[in-house]
C-alpha cells in the first residue's frame, strides 16, 4: 500500500466541514477588519526565503524543501505566508496607490521539521499582513484581529505575549551586549547557539535546549536598550492594546524565531497541557525591511500567522464541535426502475432551486436505503415506488415530526421549498 508522506495528513469528509467553518469565520473577521485575499504560488524562487547567508532562523536554514526544477531552477516550497506576499506586493507593485495595502491568506505551507501533535511537515497557516504603515495602532489592529478570531472560535485562556525588538540602532546596542554577555557562557551554549552568537545573537533566546540554563535567566533585556522612539513606539502599542481592554503579558525574552522581524512581536498561546511545545497557535510582528531587502521600496510592515491544525485542535480541546453538518433537505427511496428514473428528475429540479438531496444509488433494500437517509441527516425522505409513480403520487416523511403523507409528484418541491422556509425560521436546524 502506498502511503502519505511522514508530517502530512488526509483531511476526510467527516473532517472537511471543521476547515470550512473556520474558514468561514477567517473570511467574516477579514471583511470586519477591511482584509483581503491574495492566493501566492506554493512554491517560490528560493531566494525567496535564502535571502540573507546570516539568517539564522531554523526554518530558514534547516527546514525548508528545496528542490531543482527540470531547468535547474532553485525552488522551495512556501515554509511561511510573509516573504511570499512581500515578492507578490513589489512584483505587482500593491504599493503605487499609496495606500496601506491589507491581505490575508490560507493554505498549506511546508517545513521539514519533526512531526508530532499541531506540527506537521505540510500544515495550513491563515495569515494577514499590513503594508505600507508604521503607524503603532495598526500593529494593534493585526493583534486584535487575531484576538476576534479566537473569540469567534469560542476560545478561552488564550494568552498574548508581547514584546519589542526597537530599530535597527536598539538592536546593534542590544546584540553588542548580549555577545558580551553570552561570550561567557561559550563553553555551555549548544552549537546551535554558537553559530547564533557570531550571526543573530538575539536568536540565543528562542533557544529551545539552553532555555532553562540559569545564565539564561540572567542574561540583559532588550527593553533596556531600546532608544527612545523605539521605547515610545511600544508604548503606543500599549496604549492601544489598553485602549481596546485587550489583554497582554509583555515577555521581555520573546524575540521569534524568524530574522526579520523589528519592534512589536507577539505570539498567542493556548492553555492546552496535551498540545506540549506546540501550544503557540498565532504569532506575528513588525518587519520595515523585509519588503526592500527583497528589492522593493523601502515599506513598513506587520502582520500575523495563525496554524489553522492548531486552531481546530484547540477548538477540539475547547469541547467545541465545529463537526456538526447541516445535513440534506430530502433523501430520496426509489424502489424500482421507472421510480429511479423519476427520481432523477425531481432531483434535478430540486437541486436547481437550492434544495441539497440525493439517493442511493447502490439501489439497496428498503431498509438499507431508510438507513442511509438517517446518516445523511435528511429533513425529509421521500419514498418513490412503481405502483406510487402510476398514481403520479409520492411518499413524503417528515423526519423532525415524524409525520408521513402522501403527495402528487409535482407538488414535491413546492411542499419542501414552503416546510424548509417554515424550519428556518423557526431556527430548528
Ligand atoms: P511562525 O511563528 O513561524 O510565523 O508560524 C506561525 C504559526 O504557524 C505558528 O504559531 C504555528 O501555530 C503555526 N506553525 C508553524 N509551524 C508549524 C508546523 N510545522 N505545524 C503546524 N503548525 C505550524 C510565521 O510563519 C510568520 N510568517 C508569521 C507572520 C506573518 N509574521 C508576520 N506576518
Amino acid at each position: 500500500m502506498i502511503t502519505k508522506p511522514k508530517g502530512t495528513y488526509d483531511v476526510l469528509p467527516s473532517e472537511s466541514i471543521k476547515w470550512q467553518k473556520l474558514e468561514d469565520a477567517i473570511r467574516k473577521i477579514c471583511a470586519l477588519y477591511n482584509y483581503k485575499e491574495i492566493r501566492t504560488p506554493i512554491f517560490e524562487s528560493s531566494n525567496v526565503y535564502h535571502r540573507d547567508e546570516n539568517d539564522t532562523s531554523d526554518m530558514v536554514t534547516k527546514e525548508t524543501y528545496d528542490f531543482k526544477d527540470r531547468s535547474d531552477r532553485s525552488i522551495t516550497l512556501r515554509p511561511e505566508g510573509t516573504a511570499g506576499v512581500a515578492r507578490a506586493y513589489i512584483e505587482n507593485k500593491l504599493y503605487v496607490d499609496n495606500i496601506t495595502t491589507k491581505l490575508f491568506y490560507m493554505g498549506p505551507m511546508f517545513r521539514y521539521e519533526r512531526p508530532q501533535k499541531g506540527r506537521n511537515r505540510q500544515f495550513n497557516q491563515f495569515g494577514v499582513e499590513a503594508l505600507g504603515s508604521s503607524d503603532p495602532l495598526i500593529d494593534v489592529e493585526v493583534i486584535s484581529l487575531g484576538a476576534s478570531l479566537i473569540r469567534a472560535l469560542g476560545l478561552q485562556n488564550i494568552k498574548v505575549k508581547i514584546n519589542s525588538l526597537g530599530d535597527k540602532e536598539s538592536r546593534d546596542n542590544y546584540r553588542e551586549v548580549l555577545v558580551k554577555y553570552f561570550e561567557n557562557y561559550k563553553d555551555q551554549l549548544c552549537p546551535d547557539c554558537l553559530e547564533r552568537l557570531n550571526k543573530n545573537p538575539l536568536r540565543i533566546l528562542d533557544c529551545k535546549v539552553d532555555h532553562d540554563k540559569e545564565f539564561f535567566k540572567t542574561a540583559p533585556k532588550i527593553n533596556q536598550y531600546l532608544n527612545e522612539e523605539s521605547r515610545n513606539r511600544f508604548k503606543e502599542v500599549i496604549k492601544g492594546l489598553d485602549s481596546i481592554n485587550l489583554k497582554y503579558e509583555i515577555d521581555d525574552n520573546l524575540v521569534r524565531g524568524l530574522d526579520y522581524y523589528c519592534h512589536t512581536v507577539f505570539e498567542l498561546e493556548a492553555d492546552i497541557p496535551s498540545f506540549g511545545a506546540q501550544n503557540v497557535i498565532g504569532a506575528g510582528g513588525r518587519y520595515d525591511s523585509l519588503i526592500s531587502d527583497l528589492g522593493g521600496p523601502k515599506t513598513a510592515g506587520v502582520g500575523m500567522a495563525f496554524g489553522m491544525e492548531r486552531l481546530l485542535l484547540a477548538t477540539d480541546e475547547a469541547g467545541k464541535d465545529l463537526s456538526k453538518t447541516p445535513g440534506l433537505h430530502a433523501y430520496f427511496i426509489a424502489l424500482g426502475d421507472d421510480a429511479m428514473m423519476a427520481v432523477n428528475k425531481i432531483m434535478t429540479l430540486l437541486r436547481t432551486n437550492g434544495l441539497c438531496c440525493d439517493c442511493d444509488y447502490l439501489r439497496g433494500s428498503l431498509k438499507s436505503q431508510f438507513k442511509k437517509a438517517d446518516l445523511n441527516k435528511s429533513i425529509f425522505t421521500l419514498i418513490l415506488g412503481d405502483n406510487e409513480l402510476k398514481d403520479n403520487k409520492i411518499n413524503i416523511k417528515n423526519n423532525l415530526t415524524d409525520e408521513q403523507e402522501t403527495i402528487d409528484i409535482e407538488a414535491v418541491y413546492p411542499y419542501i421549498y414552503e416546510k424548509v422556509i417554515e424550519i428556518n425560521k423557526k431556527g430548528k436546524r
